[in-house]
């Protein structure tokens, strides 16, 4: 298995990796965003360095875009299907190392709705998408709030907390434990699972971080093995268990549509919940303006998700040759999509640099993505993020940063590993209020 595993890499990960790390010693910035030796802590100046080479623009591994409207486009446009790691401009001979063999079900491979094109994409992506319309996403308004206020109880009051492990992390991990039908005691897996797993995502990530994710793959297998087996004999009334008894999706799609469910539901939601804290903190003018103005909350979530995005990039694959602003995107090559670039972009957002709460149009962001893909989850991200954001700055009104936090060494996915915080007093919980989020 470990050969198997070392082929994979060095096909997928070894060669990207070597590309970008002879560019970014050249100083290349597109190759230092995507390949920072650890994370970059502040990409947007390299992002508007690029920005200011054009729409779309040819790099050391494939074409990027931090164009708000080039990069919304090419997310609608059906001559365009997911990434492929192999479309990135290696050498050919070097591609005849590819690897093919099957892997453990996870959410970076087929069939994991994330990495397929129709007609497979809608086939996989029509039974879960009911679970998470707005409608059936509002009426977990209410767990949302407890599971929200029951943390806060549980912070020391006038003390000293990580943010993130006893908090940001755990509202989403809750929740979608619980959508899923998984056991509260198995939280603590998923985390270390979540952690394990996410630099897939990332591109030219060093062979221990791929041989740990490998692993974690193989062990969350097994335990997704015995967890459909369960519901198989006892059915309870959550997303995975609706999906096991209506009998569409093989054993592995369940499996791979599980992983995806679960670390989408928050490994993503924790950057959106700790970016936000930081950028009130860091804007104290637009926190005293929530207090003031409550009800700007939903749109100062957009902002948030605007301004630092949670997930940085997605790219896109061409499936013929395409023109774009006069660029030949030649059959078969990548588009990366600076997600956040596009969110900062200043023919959409003026003065894209400044974090206001009450931005008209913050909404447009391009944060969850659009089109076919669009994050399946973005009503359940935006409640959560409203909840517990607003509950954690009412409780805890002088909430302050105990030191820098520090950011995840990640590339695609954007937020904070470790947040040191002084709680201050803890305010008395107010009965919520009816609210339309
Ligand atoms: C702030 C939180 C979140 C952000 C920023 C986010 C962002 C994204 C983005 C950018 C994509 C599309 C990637 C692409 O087009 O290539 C996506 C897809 C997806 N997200 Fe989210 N997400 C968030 C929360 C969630 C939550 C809570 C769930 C719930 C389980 C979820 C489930 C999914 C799923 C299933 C997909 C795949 C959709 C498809 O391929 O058709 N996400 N998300």
């Amino acid at each position: 298995m470990k050969a198997q595993y070392w082929v994979r890499w060095l096909s997928q990960q070894g060669l990207p990796r070597l590309v970008l790390r002879t560019q970014a010693r050249r100083g290349e910035p597109f190759a230092r965003l995507m390949g920072g030796p650890d994370g970059i802590a502040d990409p947007y100046p390299l992002i508007e360095e690029m920005r200011g080479r054009g729409r779309i623009m040819r790099t050391s591994l494939s074409w990027a875009s931090f164009d708000h409207e080039l990069c919304r486009s090419v997310l609608r446009d059906t001559r365009f299907g997911v990434r492929n790691n192999e479309s990135f401009d290696i050498p050919k001979p070097l591609q005849l190392l590819a690897d093919h063999s099957p892997m453990p079900p996870n959410p970076v491979e087929p069939p994991s709705m994330l990495v397929i094109d129709p007609p497979e994409h809608t086939a996989m992506r029509k039974p879960v998408a009911s679970a998470f319309t707005p409608r059936a996403i509002a009426k977990l308004r209410e767990r949302v709030e407890t599971v929200t206020e029951e943390l806060l109880d549980a912070l020391p009051s006038g003390g000293s907390a990580d943010l993130i492990a006893s908090f940001a992390s755990q509202v989403p991990i809750a929740i979608i434990s619980e959508m899923l039908g998984f056991p509260d005691a198995d939280r603590a897996r998923f985390l270390a699972w979540g952690d394990q797993l996410t630099p897939l995502l990332d591109v030219g990530i060093p062979w221990h971080a791929h041989h740990r994710a490998m692993k974690a793959m193989e062990v969350m297998n097994d335990y997704f093995d015995g967890h459909i087996a369960r519901l198989r004999r006892e059915p309870g009334d959550d997303i995975l268990s609706t999906l096991v008894t209506a009998g569409d999706l093989d054993d592995y799609a369940l499996k791979a549509t599980a992983s995806l469910l679960m670390g989408a539901g928050f490994e993503t939601t924790v950057n959106l919940i700790g970016n936000g804290v930081v950028q009130l903190l860091a804007h104290p003018d637009q926190l005293d303006r929530l207090r003031a103005e409550p009800e700007l909350w939903p749109n100062a979530i957009e902002e948030v998700l605007r301004f630092d995005s949670p997930v940085q990039t997605t790219a896109r694959t061409a499936l013929t040759d395409v023109e774009l602003d006069g660029a030949q995107v030649r059959k078969g090559h990548t588009v990366v999509l600076s997600l956040a670039g596009a969110n900062r972009d200043p023919k959409i957002f003026p003065e894209p640099n400044r974090f206001d709460v009450a931005r008209p149009n913050a909404k447009d962001h391009l944060s969850f993505s659009n089109g076919i893909h669009v994050c399946l989850g973005a009503s359940l991200a935006r409640m959560e993020g409203v909840h517990a954001l607003r509950a954690l700055f009412e409780r805890f009104p002088d909430l302050r940063l105990d030191g820098p936090p520090q950011r995840r060494k990640l590339f695609t996915l954007h937020g904070y590993e470790r947040m040191p915080v002084r709680l201050g007093r803890r305010a008395e919980a107010e009965t919520p209020e009816p609210s339309s989020v």
